[in-house]
């Protein structure tokens, strides 16, 4: 039987080059080899101080932002569609130890960051929660793999101690382990500042979004950082992100002759950067095209993300059945 993978994505802002290089594109290769369940995650975007008048909207946006890159919508859902997630975090509650939990270092960083902002320094439970919710999301589908960033394996190595200790109570090795399944996938850093990551929470110029119109792309590359003076023999970490930026746009053959530039010394920036730009502009062009389709008919789209959550979430109450017998509790 093929395996199962899953992941999910928390519904906030725009898409950009580093969401994109470094996980949808990753979500989108698997579906060819495996069995994936893919969730946008908006209890999970309830732990922060949020605005309840746009979450809704941004689930949308997100999913459209999905489909576009090539996300199949038979293999999305959406998280408050499967409430049984909410349920099974519940119950892996009463699994999981406050010790454990209190040693996870997002929940460490994201609480401060919050403190740190003046005007909303509410921590919430749900927040220190979290990794148990993630847990479920994870073991409700017996997920095999779970591709995510090296920053998530603290919380997988807690979905593990779970399934374990739920193992050992109810007697029986009823979930499976699931396994982080690091792939290689390319670091972007920010064209205007190369030491950082491309990140929205950085600022506008930080980020090039995947649906980027022309000019903004070609703006943004022709500004950005390449040599900072200094001298090194290293190539800078500003001419590395362009190499980077033209490989993954999928530019080999421009990226084979600017290195041998590169490398004897001859590369004009300027070339790099009309080759990136001109990589980039080519794949968003596609992307803002597909989103175009798809955002044609909305209502559509929604009806068929509402039908793929129910079929979803009936592997999810399976699950659920199984586990309320387990442990002693009602079943209707
Ligand atoms: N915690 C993940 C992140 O911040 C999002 C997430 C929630 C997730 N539930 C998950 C990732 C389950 C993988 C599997 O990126």
């Amino acid at each position: 039987m093929s395996k199962t993978v899953l992941s999910c994505i928390q519904p906030t802002g725009h898409m950009h080059y580093g969401n994109y290089f470094g996980a949808v594109k990753n979500w989108v290769d698997l579906q060819e080899q495996y069995k994936c369940y893919y969730g946008v995650v908006d209890y999970h975007a309830m732990t922060m101080p949020y605005d309840v008048k746009k979450l809704r909207n941004n689930v949308w946006e997100l999913i459209y932002n999905l489909l576009a890159v090539g996300v199949k919508p038979e293999n999305l859902f959406i998280q408050s569609l499967v409430p049984e997630h909410a349920e099974l975090g519940w119950i892996f509650n009463c699994f999981c130890s406050v010790g454990h939990l209190s040693r996870m270092t997002q929940f460490k960083d994201k609480g401060k960051d919050s403190e740190e902002k003046s005007k909303d320094s509410f921590v919430s439970a749900g927040l220190f929660d979290y990794p148990v919710l993630q847990a479920a999301d994870i073991l409700i589908y017996k997920a095999d793999y779970v591709p995510v960033g090296k920053d998530q394996d603290q919380h997988l190595e807690l979905s593990r101690a779970i399934a374990q200790r739920f193992n050992h109570v109810v007697g029986k090795e009823y979930f499976t382990m699931p396994d982080t399944l690091h792939s290689e996938t390319p670091k972007i850093f920010s064209t205007a500042d190369p030491s950082k990551k491309m990140s929205k929470s950085a600022g506008e110029k930080h980020f090039i979004n995947v649906f980027a119109d022309e000019a903004r792309i070609r703006k943004q590359i022709k500004s950005a950082v390449t040599d900072q003076g200094g001298e090194s023999d290293e190539m800078s970490a500003g001419v590395l992100n362009l190499f980077t930026l033209l490989k993954t746009a999928g530019r080999i053959d421009d990226h084979t002759s600017l290195m041998n530039d590169y490398n004897a010394g001859t590369l004009r920036y300027s070339n790099l950067k009309d080759a990136t730009a001109e990589g980039l502009v080519a794949m968003s062009a596609a992307f803002t095209e597909k989103r175009k389709e798809i955002t044609e008919d909305k209502r559509a789209i929604k009806y068929q993300i509402k039908q793929s959550s129910a079929e979803i979430r009936k592997i999810a109450q399976e699950t659920l059945k199984e586990v309320k017998e387990l442990v002693g509790l009602m079943n209707v």
